[in-house]
This record gives C-alpha cells, sequence and structure tokens, in this order.
C-alpha cells in the first residue's frame, strides 16, 4: 500500500505540450509529483526544464507495446508509486473515408487507442497499490460523428467505451476510471487541422461561443484524479463550452 502522507505522482502521456504540459502544472500547484511521457524528445526537455528538475521526463512512445511496461518501472523506480495516469497522448489525422488508408488509420488507432490500452494495463500494478485514478483524453469528436473523423473519431469512441470497461473491472481494486471529452482548444494538435473557416464554425456552434484553453482542461483532468472525485468513476465528462449538449446546434435556430 502507498504512503498515504507521502505527495501523491501523476504520469502524463503526451506532457510534452499543449493540454498535457497544462495539466502537469496544474498538478503540481496541487502538490501533486508529476511523470511527464511524450515522443518527442526536444518538446520534452523543454517541458521538463519548466518544472525546475522535480519532473521526471520518460521519452517513450506509447504506441510501442515494450514501451508500457519500461516507462511505468521507470516512475516506480524514480518515485516509488503512481496515483494518477492520464493518458492524454494523442494525434490528429483527418480525412474523408475514401482517403483514409489502412496505415492512417493505423497511425491514429496506435497512438489514440492502443496506447491507452497499453499504459493502462502496465499501471494496473502499481494503481491498485495507491487505489490510483486513471483519465483518459477522448475527444468531443468521440461523442458527435462529423466529416473527415472516420480514425480520429472512432479511436476516440472507442477510448470512451474503453473508460467505462476499465471503471467496471478495476472498480474493485479502488481504481477509478474517467474520460474528459475536450471541445476544441488552440494546441498544435488542433491548430494541425483547423482552418479559419473551422475556427469561425466552431465559435457560432458553441454555446460559450469560443475556444477552451488547456487550463480549463487541464482543471478537469486534475480533478478527476483528486480525492474531490473519490466517488466519480466510469463517467464521461465534456469540457467543450456546451457544444456536446446543444442537439440541434443550429446558429441559425438560436435567433
Ligand atoms: N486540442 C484540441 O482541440 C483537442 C480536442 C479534443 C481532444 N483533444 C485531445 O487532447 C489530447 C492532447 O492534445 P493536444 O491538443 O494537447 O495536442 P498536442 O499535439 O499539443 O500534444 C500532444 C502530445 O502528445 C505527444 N504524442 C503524440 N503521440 C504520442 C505517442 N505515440 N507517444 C507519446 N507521445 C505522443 C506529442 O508529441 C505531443 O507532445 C489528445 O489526446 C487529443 O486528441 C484535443
Amino acid at each position: 500500500m502507498a504512503n498515504a502522507t507521502q505527495a501523491k505522482v501523476a504520469l502524463i502521456t503526451g506532457a510534452a505540450r499543449g493540454i498535457g504540459l497544462a495539466t502537469a502544472h496544474l498538478m503540481v500547484n496541487d502538490g501533486w509529483k508529476v511523470a511527464l511521457l511524450d515522443r518527442d524528445a526536444d518538446a520534452l526537455k523543454s517541458a521538463a526544464a519548466e518544472f525546475d528538475g522535480k519532473a521526471l521526463d520518460l521519452l517513450f512512445d506509447v504506441s510501442d507495446p515494450q514501451a508500457a511496461p519500461q516507462a511505468i518501472r521507470a516512475c516506480l523506480d524514480h518515485f516509488g508509486r503512481l496515483d494518477a495516469l492520464v493518458n492524454n497522448a494523442g494525434v490528429a489525422d483527418f480525412g474523408p473515408i475514401e482517403e483514409t488508408d489502412f496505415a492512417r488509420w493505423r497511425r491514429v488507432m496506435e497512438t489514440n487507442l492502443d496506447g491507452v490500452f497499453l499504459m493502462t494495463q502496465a499501471a494496473t500494478e502499481a494503481l491498485k497499490d495507491s487505489a490510483g485514478a486513471i483519465v483518459n483524453i477522448a475527444s468531443i469528436s468521440g461523442l458527435r460523428a462529423s466529416t473527415l473523423r472516420v480514425a480520429y473519431g472512432t479511436s476516440k469512441a472507442a477510448v470512451i467505451h474503453l473508460t467505462k470497461q476499465q471503471a467496471a473491472e478495476l472498480g474493485e481494486y479502488g481504481i477509478r476510471a474517467n474520460a474528459v471529452c475536450p471541445g476544441p482548444v488552440r494546441t498544435k494538435l488542433a491548430m494541425a487541422v483547423h482552418t479559419q473557416d473551422i475556427i469561425d464554425a466552431y465559435h457560432d456552434a458553441i454555446p460559450l461561443n469560443r475556444y477552451g484553453s488547456e487550463q480549463e482542461i487541464g482543471e478537469v483532468i486534475a480533478f478527476l484524479c483528486s480525492e474531490k472525485a473519490s466517488y466519480v468513476t466510469g463517467q464521461i465528462i465534456a469540457s467543450d463550452g456546451g457544444f456536446e449538449s446543444t442537439g440541434v446546434g443550429l446558429p441559425a435556430l438560436r435567433k
């Protein structure tokens, strides 16, 4: 059993930038220790430098089945415990169904879905010891279908169901599993696939009329990792400015 008097430890994947990095900062401010995992060596190095040597940087690719056990071992060797796993690493590669060849499909699935499965499986033993938490980062695209997201949207819908599987099976060990579905956030991932037209259309379609920030998503992730959410498991929480709730969300119907 993990010692209740020590600081808790979170391993955050895809933590070199964007939502993962913002979440790491919020959790450190809340008293957590963090392990930052990413496959982008340069970005990971500069992200780790923001934590004055107190964060552990783990250069791994979550889609590599060999990597997950090694990353968890490195985290346990360094910190001696693991209390939260944030499966945030993701890639967006949008395209029409007819142009999504199998290689493109696999490129999305291997990170967005396989990575969540592999990392969680490798972390389960350590999370049993701490009665810890899993937070999977899905997407509004996993809740609502749209054009060009045959691989991305399907990967995120699968992550939503995987979260429920994890909650159902790991609950008896005291492990909680929840998912956060961000709406659009101006990160490198989103800006690579959002044109100005898309940005304007999102503003119109979202009740709060704006993109979210990395910190706004991170706050929900940090809450779900924390003791404040100790009776919350198997839940899918959209942090999306109301986008998912709007049903027939035509801007013309709002006037
Ligand atoms: N930004 C958005 O609008 C948005 C909306 C909905 C969901 N999301 C989800 O939020 C998560 C974070 O996205 P972001 O916008 O901060 O993106 P980002 O591109 O800014 O950051 C993602 C990080 O993940 C890392 N990464 C990617 N594949 C990896 C792999 N196989 N192994 C290890 N690291 C890997 C990247 O190197 C990068 O540092 C993703 O799962 C994404 O799908 C983002």
